[in-house]
């Protein structure tokens, strides 16, 4: 029989591209314009390419899904406000490359107010862009700085003449990226999927750990699901970590044996219509956890689920993670990790030795998403509509001051949580993350 395969969650529509795009325009001067290219397709070796993967911001404008595209937002514009630039229609090429949308499919599938050809593109950007004071555009993107400067540049030779260059450019990501940190209920359906296609993921690899596998194994596993259930892959380099490799916080190799009496940490979730899931387990290759695995690992689950519960509209990321930070401390004082006193301890951080990384990200297009953390110099309050990750952390080195149960062990756990008006939602909730949910899943192995 084959496997399950989730119901897909409707695509974002039209309707909510467009109101999109006339947010971010009601949110800058009637006068400037929104200047902001696509991805572009990237080399990986001679001839061939990695597989194309949307801007983020590009995609959350318009859904459009094809490299070497130009989006230009024109408030006011009688002809039409959202303007495509986007590649020719080519049989030939299309041969090689697959049918294109064209200008036509561009407003015929996207709802885009009007769209041209690339052939066309310089002939046109310059009066489309003519009397817009403020460009509004990726200031870190070299190309799309390149492009504004160019128009503006031949508009100014032509000033004489009439033409009306822009005065000055400006930075689209804080505008933009302000409107992406609050996430519609379309968007949240599409989290809410790609983290049950992640929760799935991880009880596969659960299911399959065993001695004498490799940590690839696992990985093969996770990233079967991803794609058996609709997603594109991987939001991320899957990390399996067997061991002491789960103390690498980037380890990616995935490589060694897994170990009869190790645990492994698994953070890998998948990517659905460009929205992505990131999930942390860790747990015991053979389906019991040892007694200072357990633990420790009690120690970070504990402080885990405090965080998750805190999650809510008003509360901030930074007490959170301060949250986090008194419990990881209380934590390894009792287990003799640490000594001393509490508040000694929590003043001079002595935890970053086993937890340096912070508590929680925003998630959504990214998977470390976009959106300021603060607020006036101070963590901003939660509200709903974000979603962001909660994933402490134990990382105990295999050094000689460490008791001997205790050396070289990685734990992590990772939810994610969309901030609610009531309280949260966790998104991932459908992997066992308590000792003996784990181990009953594991026994049947
Ligand atoms: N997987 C990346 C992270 O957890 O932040
Ligand atoms: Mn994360
Ligand atoms: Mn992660």
């Amino acid at each position: 029989m084959l496997p399950d395969r989730l119901p897909r969650p409707a695509p974002v529509d039209n309707t909510e591209y467009r109101a999109r795009r006339a947010a971010l325009m009601a949110a800058l001067p009637a006068d400037s314009a929104v200047l902001l290219p696509s991805a572009a397709l990237v080399t990986r070796s001679r001839d061939s390419e990695f597989p194309f993967r949307q801007s983020s911001d590009f995609h959350y404008l318009t859904g459009f899904p094809e490299p070497d595209a130009l989006l230009l937002l024109l408030p006011g514009r009688a002809e039409g406000e959202s303007v495509l630039f986007c590649q020719d229609r080519n049989p030939a090429r299309e041969t090689w490359t697959g049918i294109r949308l064209g200008a036509e499919g561009a407003v015929r599938e996207h709802g885009l107010d009007q769209a041209f050809e690339n052939a066309e593109r310089e002939a046109r950007l310059d009066e489309l862009l003519d009397g817009r004071s403020i460009l509004y555009l990726p200031l870190d993107d070299g190309d799309a700085l390149a492009l504004a400067q160019a128009v503006r540049d031949r508009l100014a030779s032509r000033a004489r003449r009439g033409a009306r260059p822009p005065h000055g450019f400006a930075d689209l990501a804080p505008h933009l990226h302000e409107q992406r940190l609050i996430k519609s209920e379309a968007e949240l359906a599409l989290l809410r999927h790609a983290g049950a296609v992640s929760a799935r993921a991880h009880r596969r690899a659960m299911r399959v750990a065993r001695p004498g596998l490799a940590e690839y194994h696992l990985q093969a596993e996770l990233e079967h699901e991803f794609r058996w259930q609709g997603g594109s892959g991987p939001a991320y380099a899957s990390i399996v970590g067997g061991g002491a490799n789960a103390c690498v916080l980037h380890y990616v190799e995935n490589s060694a044996p897994l170990r009869d009496g190790e645990l492994v940490l698994i953070d890998a979730g998948a990517e659905f219509d460009l929205y992505a899931g990131d999930i942390t387990r860790t747990f015991p290759v053979s389906g019991r956890f040892g007694e200072a695995q357990r633990a420790l690992y009690e120690v970070v689950l504990a402080a885990q689920e405090r965080a998750v519960a805190a999650v809510e509209p008003g509360a901030t990321l930074a007490a959170i993670h301060d949250g986090v930070v008194r419990d990881l401390t209380a934590g390894l004082i009792r287990l003799g990790l640490l000594e001393g006193e509490l508040a000694a301890r929590l003043d001079d951080e002595s935890v970053k030795r086993f937890y340096p990384h912070s508590t929680s990200h925003w998630l959504g297009l990214d998977v470390h998403d976009v959106g300021a953390y603060r607020r006036d110099g101070e963590s901003r309050p939660l509200a709903p509509g974000m979603v962001l990750t909660v994933e402490p952390g134990l990382y105990v080195p295999a050094d000689d001051d460490i008791p001997p149960p205790f050396r070289g062990i990685g734990i992590r756990i990772e939810d994610d949580v969309a901030v609610t008006a009531e309280g949260h939602e966790v998104l991932t909730a459908d992997v066992p993350k308590r000792v003996a949910e784990i181990e009953a899943l594991m026994v049947n192995q």
